[in-house]
């Protein structure tokens, strides 16, 4: 596969941009009445409407070029097939069985794995059952009042984020913690608001060998004895979702309490597996199913709908666009949806994790940008505090809003408020304040000549700022399930074009292996020398600091 800059379509992307760069969205939707319908999609409930976007029929016409040039169509193909696409880790990407709620065998080499995703579902669905109903009792014959899912990545950012937007529809009488950080501050003040009588933990970890994870268990576990004073009571309160049956026993969590998962599964593409079970528990199994039914419909849409109206497909070529061409390097996304407000944070993984790369599947290094900054926070709280870089900075920030047209806590005007600065801050960004109207608005208010001069230059907004809308009647599971495919596949979209592999993430390895360098350092006595001298004063600096 030739380099995505030496393919015709990204030649004439360079062309094309040098064309229309100057180009404003201003004249685009005066001159175009239509822009609206042809540049929105709808699928089931969702509109996504990428009409405020610095492009043209033609801008559109050349990104799916791109696509095709670029071989998505096959790489979909072969991420459906259970071929090895993640090559550096020779496995299979295949979230998508997971939520596979057709008859449809999918296979990993040569075998159908869904009779395997059935089985753990249906023990997902008893035990999550039991502990909901109280039938789950712990070592001393109480009913679970709390559960915390110890994990840290997928296996903690997935399940928060969904409990977290879901939580209007979670069973009110039952708590749900998540512990991730190996700062004891996280465990130590999660503990102090459960029982060990009434708490289950559910240790969430694919490899079940993750530093951070395994030391919040060890210590949780401390706790629980502490409590209990028996050992027998492990087996009533913890449960164990990961790939690693042996390490899982190491622990002493009985296999029988273990929820299996497979290397075909990322662990930031995790939650709809094992590692969802904090989901099924806190809003049941049923709203779990739903979930997964919002994805597998979403699943359906990017395998089979034609790239010109495939949401994920046109939401990916739109960053492709702005990364490579207009460099931008940040990619923000804003849910006027308090319940999402997590939902940032679990893309930064998502995609960061994914398409942070800069080998090629050949392993080259890439002579082009590839995966953006992701960063974001709920409106209308970020309007209050970057917005102003986004409307009047030097940087170029694409942008998603979300929104439901229905709050699921109907207050008042509140809601109408929300969706009015919603849409508010797309067109401003859009249309942004010329200086002639700039100008108008500050003689109307009878300003002085000479100071209107002087604060002109401040109230012009350059507008042309570029955004995606997302809207939805109101947040359901389903509809939560949905959105997350959509950035899942827009991800992958990304990662084809860039010829990156989405699915690894060994960047991460450096710093966990100079860790346990570091970790005895910390306790030793003598002059540390291996390091660079910046990180040798530092440990001992520390050192000193915790003799004090
Ligand atoms: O951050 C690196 C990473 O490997 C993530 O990809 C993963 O989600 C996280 O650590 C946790 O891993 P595990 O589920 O194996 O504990």
């Amino acid at each position: 596969m030739p380099r995505p800059t030496a393919l015709a379509a990204w030649k004439a992307l360079q062309n094309h941009y040098r064309e229309v760069c100057d180009l404003h969205m201003r004249d685009f939707f005066a001159h175009d009445s239509g822009r609206f319908e042809r540049f929105s999609l709808h699928l089931d409930d969702i509109l996504f409407d990428f009409s405020k976007n610095r492009i043209t029929d033609q801008t559109l016409e050349l990104l799916l070029q791109l696509a095709d040039e670029a071989g998505l169509r096959q790489r979909i193909d072969a991420m459906f097939a259970g071929e090895h696409i993640n090559l550096t880790e020779d496995r299979a990407v295949l979230h998508v069985a997971l939520r596979n709620r057709s008859d449809r065998p999918i296979q990993v080499d040569g075998r159908d794995v869904m009779p395997e995703v059935r089985r753990v579902l249906n023990k997902m669905r008893r035990f999550s059952e039991q502990v909901r109903s109280g039938n789950w009792k712990g070592y001393t014959g109480k009913p679970i009042r709390d559960v915390v899912n110890i994990g840290i990545g997928g296996s903690d950012l997935g399940p928060l984020m969904v409990c977290e937007a879901l939580r209007h529809y979670a069973k009110a009488d039952l708590g749900i913690h998540f512990v991730s950080n190996v700062d004891g501050t996280h465990l130590a003040e999660t503990l102090k608001r459960v029982d060990p009588e009434t708490t289950l933990f559910i240790i969430a970890s694919k490899t079940f060998t993750t530093q951070e994870t395994l030391t919040n268990a060890y210590s949780a576990r401390n706790w629980l004895l502490g409590g209990l004073g028996d050992t027998e009571a492990v087996a009533r309160h913890f449960v164990a979702l990961s790939t690693n049956a042996d390490k899982v026993a190491e622990f002493g969590i009985d296999p029988q309490n273990m929820f299996e998962f497979w290397d075909w599964v990322g662990g930031r593409y995790s939650l709809w597996s094992a590692i969802g079970l904090s989901i099924a528990v806190s809003v049941g199994f049923e709203r779990f199913e739903e979930l997964l039914d919002g994805a597998f419909s979403v699943d359906e849409h990017f395998r089979t709908a034609p790239f010109a109206r495939n949401i994920p497909v046109i939401m990916g070529l739109l960053g492709i666009w702005y990364t490579d061409f207009f460099g931008a390097e940040s990619h923000a996304v804003l849910p006027y949806e308090q319940y999402l407000h997590r939902f940032p944070a679990y893309l930064q993984q998502a995609d960061m994790e994914s398409n942070g790369k800069r080998i090629t599947l050949d392993g080259e290094t890439v002579d082009y940008p590839t995966g953006p900054i992701i960063w974001g926070e709920p409106g209308t709280n970020g309007q209050h505090a970057f917005y102003q870089l986004i409307h009047q900075g030097t940087r170029l920030v694409p942008c998603d809003f979300l929104a439901g047209a229905h709050s699921l806590n109907p207050v008042g005007e509140h809601h109408r408020i929300l969706l009015s600065n919603f849409l508010a801050q797309t067109e401003a960004l859009m249309k942004g304040r010329t200086e002639e109207e700039a100008r108008a608005e500050l003689q109307a208010q009878g300003m002085p000549e000479d100071a209107l001069q002087r604060l002109l230059p401040h109230k012009v907004f350059p507008g042309n700022r570029p955004t995606n809308a997302l809207i939805y009647p109101r947040l359901t599971p389903r509809t939560l399930g949905s959105l997350i495919a959509l950035y899942e596949h827009k991800i992958f979209v990304q990662g084809t074009i860039w010829q990156i592999n989405s699915f690894d993430q060994w960047g991460v390895e450096l710093g966990k292996q100079l860790a346990k360098t570091i970790l005895p350092e910390l306790a030793g006595k003598e002059k540390v020398r291996n390091h660079d001298c910046s990180t040798n004063g530092l440990i001992e600096a520390i050192r000193r600091l915790r003799e004090e």
